[in-house]
């Protein structure tokens, strides 16, 4: 009755959520959404017909979809108080430290104390979320940069505003290039959900608690910042140009991974599910090529990555593990031949993930007896004993 089930993992039983939005088979490399493949939905849809399927369960109809964009582009704006919150964070802050920051602030504005849960406050909370998380983040990308901030257009779609919004400055206007937006756009949807992964779980045990959906995300975002989960992303591109310093010399550091010095991994390689590869990887793989190869422009760490692929998947070492590359493996090179800079490439991986994030809050929500998360332990502490008084220690 708490949504959970258990599961014998072969390690004693495990509980797990039950949830109906997002399908994975970690041998057979399946990813759906709400039961469409990953690959159809990547290929014909769109980032916002991917969250108002993964939000409500079906994909949109024509108007189903103008309404829902519109909602949206009516609510990019950010308060202008909220400015004043980047004015305080130092020059170098993370924009990831910034993002769940003002994600949290949002709630003071936003947040109806009276009624947080009514179907009304938390549709409007969905449709803010979804508009001004991109206008959030253009906003700590301007604060990293020392440049001004550009104000959302209501004549541009999703995608083209964040891109406007982050590359614009007074004395050019970013040209929007469809390569750019149409990658993106593919980025955003492959990024969107993925069942019980560690930033989706958080925003569920968070929002078990009747925590806002604000909160809800602002954790989950802080969640996913770790170099384990989305923060991998940026982690790769600092391996690959480590790997570049050091001549390109893939070898060798196969070589530390494998003797596993000083915990160094093969960051963008390995899946807690994904044991045979990761259908996302696929996609972002050929995507990078296409993207690079349109935009003119060659990647001397895209010829590392493509090499450390091929050596690692040939070594003993990763194929007994099952370690193949993940979601995070390519797409900062992507991200890099875009114009972002590294500490960007997680920003970009909550952008896409947010929907999938709000889905499984809802549906937790609208779980039928749900009731607040509660990990149970196993005490491997002390056993019993006497207090002692200081004097006698
Ligand atoms: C994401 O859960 C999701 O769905 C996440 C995600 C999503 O969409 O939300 O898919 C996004 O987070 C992808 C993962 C991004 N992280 C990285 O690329 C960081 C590098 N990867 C690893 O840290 C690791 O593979 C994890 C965290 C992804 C998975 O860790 P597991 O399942 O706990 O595996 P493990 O740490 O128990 O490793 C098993 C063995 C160990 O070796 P032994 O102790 O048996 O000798 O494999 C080794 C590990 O040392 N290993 C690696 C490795 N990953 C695992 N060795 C070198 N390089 C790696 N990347």
């Amino acid at each position: 009755d708490t949504g959970l089930v258990t599961l014998d993992s072969g390690f004693g039983n495990t509980a797990a959520y039950k949830s109906a939005i997002t399908y994975l088979d970690g041998e057979q490399g399946i990813l759906r959404y709400r039961g469409y493949p990953i690959e159809q939905v990547a290929e014909r849809g769109s980032f916002l017909e991917t969250a108002y399927l993964l939000i409500n369960g079906e994909l949109p109809t024509v108007d189903e979809l103008a309404v829902f964009q519109n909602e949206i582009t009516q609510h990019t704006l950010l308060h202008e108080d909220v400015k004043r919150f980047y004015d305080g964070f130092p020059r170098d802050a993370h924009p990831m430290a910034m993002l769940s920051s003002v994600v949290s602030a949002l709630s003071t504005f936003y947040q109806d104390s009276h009624n947080p849960f009514s179907e009304e406050q938390r549709h409007i909370s969905t449709v803010r979320l979804l508009a001004k998380l991109p206008t959030i983040a253009a906003y700590a990308y301007k604060k990293a940069m020392g440049h001004p901030i550009v104000y959302p257009r209501n004549d541009l779609g999703y995608v083209e505003n964040f891109l406007r919004m982050t590359f614009s400055v007074p004395a050019q206007d970013y040209e929007l290039d469809p390569v750019v937006v149409n990658a993106l756009d593919k980025l955003l949807i492959l990024h969107a959900d993925h069942e019980q992964n560690c930033s989706t779980s958080t925003v569920r045990l968070v929002g078990s608690s009747q925590a806002n959906l604000f909160a809800s995300i602002s954790a989950g975002i802080n969640a996913l910042w770790g170099p384990l989960h989305g923060g991998a992303n940026q982690a790769v591109l600092e391996m690959l140009e480590g790997i570049k310093r050091d001549g390109g010399d893939v070898d060798s550091f196969i070589r530390k991974v494998k003797d596993k010095e000083d915990g160094v991994k093969l960051m963008g390689f390995g899946h807690r599910v994904y044991k045979s590869f990761d259908p996302r990887a696929q996609i972002i793989k050929a995507a990078a090529h296409d993207v690079l190869s349109a935009l003119g422009k060659s990647d001397e760490l895209l010829d590392i990555a493509l090499k450390l692929e091929e050596h690692a998947l040939a070594d003993s070492y990763f194929v007994e593990r099952k370690l193949y590359p993940n979601v995070d493996f390519y797409t900062g090179l992507i991200y890099r031949a875009m114009g972002f800079p590294t500490t960007m490439f997680t920003v970009l991986f909550a952008l896409g993930r947010l929907p999938g994030w709000i889905a499984h809050w809802h549906e937790m929500i609208k779980e039928p007896g749900s009731r607040i998360g509660r990990p149970r332990q196993v005490y491997t502490g002390v056993e019993l004993r006497e207090y002692v008084p200081v004097e006698a220690r």
